[in-house]
């Protein structure tokens, strides 16, 4: 059986389509916020059928995203996230950090409180089955030197590839205005999840021209 968007997704749909802003609707985000997401995504992976209609469902829910995180969540905006091929706990992960408002962004608040969990875990499975499109460099000199930087100091946990695991975000390809934007957070936040990441003291003892070509290196990753 193939699952419809629901109500309140439909409803953020059009009011995305006519640029208002979203509504959030209070009694629905209650309904679902109990729900696990992480278990409900093991629950569907465990179900052939099940993952198959939820993945239907997320490219679905894919559709609203496309305005910002591009086709197949490959963003065209510098300053907007690629959500292709990330993992999936990393994925949840935001996911509860915006409906709990620990990561404040009034646009994706508002989007994720209007999804049911089964939207969530459909998106989820949607997006991390995608593939990051590779951009070469466009400034190869910058990129290398970035890449020594990259093994210095991201490699023993982004991994050699920069995909991540079920715990680190993957970040190869992503958006350079995004991971500008990201950083600079690791490295001010006062309080919250970014101030306590384990990556935050790297981060946070790196210099200006180290950190502008780690993020044209990752920006290139294949
Ligand atoms: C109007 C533009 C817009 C739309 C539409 C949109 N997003 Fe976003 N999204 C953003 C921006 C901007 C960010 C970065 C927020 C920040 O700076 O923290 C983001 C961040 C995210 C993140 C965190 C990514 C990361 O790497 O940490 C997830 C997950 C996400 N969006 C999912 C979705 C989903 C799912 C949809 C569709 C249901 C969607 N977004 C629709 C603009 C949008
Ligand atoms: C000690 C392990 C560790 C190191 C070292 C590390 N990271 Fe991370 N990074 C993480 C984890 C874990 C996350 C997931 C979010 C969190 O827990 O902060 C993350 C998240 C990120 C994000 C956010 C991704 C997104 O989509 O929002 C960026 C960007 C990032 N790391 C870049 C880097 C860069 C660049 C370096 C090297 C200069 C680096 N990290 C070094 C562990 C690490």
């Amino acid at each position: 059986m193939v699952k419809r968007v629901s109500v309140a997704f439909s409803a953020a749909l059009l009011a995305i389509c006519a640029l208002q802003p979203v509504v959030a609707q209070p009694s629905r985000a209650r309904a679902t916020a109990d729900v696990d997401l992480s278990a409900r995504l093991k629950e569907v992976q465990a179900n052939p059928a099940l993952e198959e209609s939820l993945f239907k469902l997320g490219r679905r829910v894919a559709a609203v995203c496309i305005h910002c995180h591009g086709e197949g969540g490959n963003s065209l905006n510098p300053d907007i996230p690629n959500l292709a091929g990330q993992n999936p706990a990393y994925l949840l992960e935001q996911l509860r950090l915006f409906a709990t408002g620990q990561r404040r962004n009034e646009f994706m608040e508002g989007m994720i409180k209007s999804m049911n969990s089964d939207e969530k875990v459909g998106m989820v499975l949607f997006y991390s089955a995608q593939k990051v499109v590779h951009k070469p460099s466009t400034n190869p000199t910058l990129a290398e030197k970035g890449k020594a930087v990259y093994q210095q100091q991201c490699l023993a946990c982004h991994g050699a590839n920069g995909l991540g695991n079920e715990k680190i975000a993957g970040i190869a390809g992503q958006q350079p205005g995004y991971l500008r934007k990201m950083l600079d957070r690791y490295r001010t936040a006062q309080s919250g999840p970014l101030a306590q990441s384990v990556m935050t003291p790297t981060v946070r003892s790196m210099n200006e021209p180290d950190l502008q070509a780690v993020i044209a290196f990752i920006n290139s990753m294949p």
